[in-house]
């Protein structure tokens, strides 16, 4: 069994024995119903190297696709948890059955790493036919994730980046079994959506960035990424910063200032450095038009308004601000998430997520803060800094990224910890998930993000998808360790998967 290898890991796999499944010129895929796009997406994966034609057959199953590949959609598997499914894989063929439409599209990503990782085309590059032994073990393997929310953040406001760039990371995140992509829109170096009650965000405060020159999507440009990312089974959480991080909305409008004068545009990279004013009308008028117009545009259910190092105001006005704004962020139908120091307010919105981003260990205030989600009705998501923030420096790391969270970051410490184990008293079932974030100060162009994100975010992926290791107050009672020593194969067979797609990786962090 050892050379079958798949990340993150599933939560159970067998050798069946026998043959293997062989994928040939007369292979077709069966999908009928709502299984038909998932269809489509894996033969627009396995068609460009194989050179395989691979019709789907989106009508009823029949016997001439026994030797296929079948994606089945069936109610009865409910009883699994969301998201999940089972695949069956040997000579006669390969089922993949799952409840869910995002069930068969994470049983395919699975699917893919069960053959050769020659199989893979470059994203978005040459896809002539390579030519090979196009085999499958014959296995069973079982799925579905501990987690609801796996999410990868991207910090579009530090840089600008193309739809074409955040398209890619989406496709790349989404091998992963991650299913939300949270993009940083707004911060003092740049704000990168179009606000139509608001023009001079984009006129004015698109116009830098920390190292090149200015940007922003237009409702259209977002409206694509939303459409590309549910075509991947992932959910865009837009990010607005509130009230700190807003120097590019200060320069833009004066009335946002206290004192009612514009700020000068920001290319620097000191943080807590702006605030809004919290009293002002004119602040509030903006907070209500800018949170109508992102949940407009945004048919996921999240919508997440910062509130970290807001380190000008008084505690306070910062609780009160906080209160007010998750109030009609929750007016405008979607779930408000915040950083965690959004949890110094005992008067949010019910419901309202927190995200945590301080240490493996955590600082008291940090902590407490993080509780306050739950104690409000609302639950966690976990992003501690020193494991899961991947634009901190690799041991080897210079140009690229950052040196502060107690970096550098390791493969091995970015695999090395537990989710249910960081905050006293926050129990598991009040854990939402787990997110890795990266934040682009130095970072100009999906390539360098792709450098720190990989291969450090499987890491994070495993630990947000798969089972709760021995030792945590969920395991199961058969659970096994969680092992570096064991995942590091598994991490450097898919190294190879990641060549032949293209995605660039940090190659000294391999083992
Ligand atoms: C953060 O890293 N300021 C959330």
């Amino acid at each position: 069994m050892s050379s079958i290898t798949v990340v993150p890991a599933p939560v159970s796999l067998t050798s069946r024995g026998g043959d293997p499944f062989r994928l040939d010129a007369a292979s077709r895929i069966n999908a009928a119903g709502g299984a038909a796009a998932v269809g489509e997406y894996l033969a627009g994966l396995l068609r460009p190297r194989t050179g395989f034609a691979l019709p789907v057959d989106a009508g009823a199953d029949d016997a001439a696709d026994a030797a296929g590949i079948r994606l089945t959609l069936d109610p009865a598997a409910s009883a699994a948890a969301p998201d999940g499914y089972t695949l069956r894989s040997g000579a006669d063929g390969i089922t993949i059955t799952a409840a869910s439409a995002a069930g068969l599209f994470h049983g395919v990503q699975t699917l893919r790493q069960l053959f050769p990782a020659a199989i893979e085309a470059p994203l978005g590059g040459d896809t002539g036919a390579a030519g090979g032994d196009w085999v499958a073990p014959a296995v069973l393997i079982t799925d579905a994730p501990r987690f609801a929310y796996r999410g990868a953040m991207l910090d579009v406001a530090r840089n600008v980046f193309s739809v074409a760039e955040v398209t890619r990371y989406i496709d790349t995140i989404a091998l992963l079994k991650l299913n939300h992509l949270h993009l940083h829109l707004s911060d003092d170096q740049g704000w990168r959506l179009q606000i139509d009650s608001w023009p001079r965000l984009t006129e004015i405060g698109s116009s830098t960035s920390v190292l090149g020159g200015g940007g922003f999507f237009t409702k259209a440009d977002y409206a694509e990424i939303v459409a590309h990312a549910a075509s991947r089974f992932v959910t865009i959480v837009p990010e607005i910063d509130l009230p700190g991080h807003t120097n590019a909305a200060l320069a833009s409008y004066a009335e946002l200032n206290i004192g009612g004068v514009a700020t000068s545009t920001y290319r620097g990279t000191e943080v807590g450095i702006s605030t809004v004013d919290t009293t002002a009308e004119a602040t509030w008028r903006f907070v209500e038009d800018v949170v109508r117009e992102v949940a407009e545009m945004t048919p996921g259910p999240y919508l997440h308004l910062g509130g970290d190092e807001s380190l000008t105001l008084s505690a306070e006005d910062f609780a009160r601000f906080v209160a007010r704004a998750s109030r009609v962020g929750a007016a405008s139908g979607k779930t408000v998430i915040g950083w965690h120091e959004m949890g110094q307010s005992g008067d949010l919105a019910p419901g309202t997520v927190g995200q945590y981003w301080d240490y493996l260990v955590p600082r008291a205030d940090a902590a407490a803060h993080t509780l306050s989600f739950v104690e409000q009705g609302g639950s966690v998501i976990l992003s501690p800094a020193d494991v899961s923030y991947l634009d901190i420096h690799y041991p080897d790391s210079d140009r690229l990224g950052q040196d502060w969270a107690d970096g550098p970051t390791s493969v091995e410490q970015a695999y090395s910890w537990d989710p249910a184990a960081i905050v006293p008293g926050l129990p598991e079932e009040s854990v939402l998930g787990v997110e890795a974030a990266i934040w682009t100060e130095t970072m100009l162009g999906i390539e360098d993000v792709e450098v720190m994100a990989f291969p450090r975010i499987v890491a994070v992926a495993e630990i947000a998808w798969s089972p709760a290791p021995a030792g945590t107050p969920s395991a199961a009672p058969d659970a096994a360790e969680r092992s570096f020593a064991e995942f590091s194969p598994r991490l450097t067979a898919f190294a190879e998967r990641l060549d032949a797609l293209g995605i660039r990786y940090h190659r000294t962090a391999l083992a």
